[in-house]
């Protein structure tokens, strides 16, 4: 009895808290929209292609013109960095101009970046 008691909540306790250990890409590319305003493979979008940028280093694309500040910055664009540059644009790459203050929840990051994942 209290075995079979332990495996149930183990079980809703598995349920509660996959949605929040398993970024979504499917749930990233919906919210990806807003990036598309700017970044697409076009030659004339505001923005670098974004086709591959995990892993890729930062300002590395020669057809788009990067600032000064994001050329210098010198990341590489992983997990991590992303993370912190998709919440806080101008706190991870100060005087970078991409128009956008970044989104606040981190369910939404992670779930885009598993998006840019699957960018390649
Ligand atoms: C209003 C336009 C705009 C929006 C919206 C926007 N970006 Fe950007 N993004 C830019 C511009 C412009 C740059 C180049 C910044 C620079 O050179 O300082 C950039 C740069 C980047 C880079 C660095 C690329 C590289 O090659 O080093 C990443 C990563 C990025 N954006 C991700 C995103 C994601 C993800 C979203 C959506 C959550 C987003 N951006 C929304 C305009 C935008």
């Amino acid at each position: 009895m209290r075995r079979l008691y332990s495996s149930a909540l183990l079980g809703a306790v598995m349920l509660v808290a996959s949605p929040v250990f398993a970024a979504d890409a499917n749930r990233g590319k919906t919210l990806y929209a807003a990036c598309q305003a700017c970044h697409t493979e076009k030659d004339d979008a505001l923005g670098p292609s974004l086709k591959g940028v995990v892993g890729r280093k930062s300002a590395a694309l020669d057809n788009f013109r990067y600032s000064a500040p994001m050329k210098r910055s010198n990341l590489t664009w992983d997990e991590r960095s992303l993370r912190e540059y998709l919440t806080d644009p101008q706190g991870k790459v100060k005087g970078n101009r991409m128009p956008f203050s970044g989104l606040a929840n981190a369910t939404d990051v992670a779930d885009v970046i598993a998006y840019l994942q699957t960018l390649k």
